[in-house]
C-alpha cells in the first residue's frame, strides 16, 4: 500500500495538523505493516499558483508550441498528478487559514485537478477518475466551526477537500478534526484528545485495501 503524506502548515514545529498527520501516518504504518510513504511538505516547497505558464497541462492543441518554462510547468504538474494516482491514502494536513485551506494546499489542488486524470466530463456532467483511494484530513482550526450551522457555513476548509476529492471521484474522505485550538489551553488539550481518539479510530481498512494487497501479491 501507499500512502502519500502531505503537509501545508506554515507553522513549522508549533503546528497542529503536522503534529496529527505524523501521529495519523505512524498509526497508519502500526496496522498496515509494509506500507510505504511519500511526503510532500507544502509549506517548504509548493508548486507556483496556476499562470500561462503552469497551465499548460489544459492547453491541448496548442501544446506543441510550449515554451520551455511551460514544459517545465508541466513536467512538475505531471510528477504531483502521478504521484498522487499512485497513493492507495492519502493523509493532508490542512490547517483553516482565514476560513479556508492554505494557498500552498490550493496551488497543489490546481496541479492535480487534470482532466483525462482525475476527472473527465462527459454527456451526463463530470465523473471522478481517482477512484478507490482513501483520503485521511488532518483539520487544524483557531475556532470552532463544526457544532453549528452558522460555524458550517463560514468554513470553506473541510468542506472545499471535501467537495474537490469527492469531485476526484473519492467516496472515502475521513475527517481528524482539532478545532478551537485558540480557545485557550484547556480547550486546545481537549481537541488534541478528541483528535487522538479519531485518529485510533481510523485503523480499519482503506478503501482500496483489497486491490491494493493484490496488486503487491
Ligand atoms: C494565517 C492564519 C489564519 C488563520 N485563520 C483562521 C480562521 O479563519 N479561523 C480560525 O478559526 N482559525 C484561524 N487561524 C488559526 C488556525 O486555524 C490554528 O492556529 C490552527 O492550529 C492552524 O493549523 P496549524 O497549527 O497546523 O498551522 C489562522 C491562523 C493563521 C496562522
Amino acid at each position: 500500500m501507499k500512502l502519500l503524506h502531505i503537509d501545508s502548515s506554515i507553522m513549522g514545529g508549533n503546528s497542529v495538523s503536522r503534529q496529527l498527520t505524523e501521529r495519523i501516518v505512524a498509526e497508519w504504518q502500526a496496522t498496515h505493516p509494509g506500507t510505504t510513504v511519500d511526503y510532500l511538505d507544502l509549506a517548504a516547497s509548493a508548486p507556483s499558483h496556476l499562470s500561462i505558464e503552469s497551465l499548460g497541462f489544459r492547453l491541448g492543441p496548442q501544446a506543441e508550441s510550449l515554451s520551455d518554462a511551460q514544459r517545465r510547468e508541466n513536467a512538475l504538474s505531471e510528477t504531483l498528478v502521478s504521484q498522487f494516482l499512485a497513493a492507495d491514502v492519502v493523509v493532508v494536513g490542512a490547517p483553516l487559514y482565514n476560513f479556508s485551506i492554505p494557498s500552498q494546499l490550493k496551488a497543489w489542488i490546481d496541479r492535480i485537478a487534470q482532466a483525462g486524470r482525475t476527472f473527465k466530463y462527459t454527456e451526463k456532467g463530470a465523473v471522478g477518475l481517482a477512484t478507490g483511494k482513501t483520503v485521511i484530513v488532518a483539520s487544524s482550526r483557531g475556532g470552532v466551526y463544526s457544532t453549528s450551522e452558522v460555524g458550517r457555513a463560514l468554513e470553506h476548509q473541510e468542506s472545499y477537500l471535501q467537495t474537490v476529492f469527492g469531485f476526484f471521484g473519492i467516496t472515502d474522505v475521513r475527517i481528524v478534526r482539532a478545532e478551537g485550538v485558540a480557545m485557550g489551553d484547556a480547550k486546545k488539550a481537549e481537541a488534541l484528545d478528541a483528535a487522538g481518539h479519531a485518529i485510533k479510530a481510523l485503523s480499519t481498512s482503506a478503501a482500496n485495501e483489497a486491490q491494493a494487497s493484490v496488486a503487491a501479491a
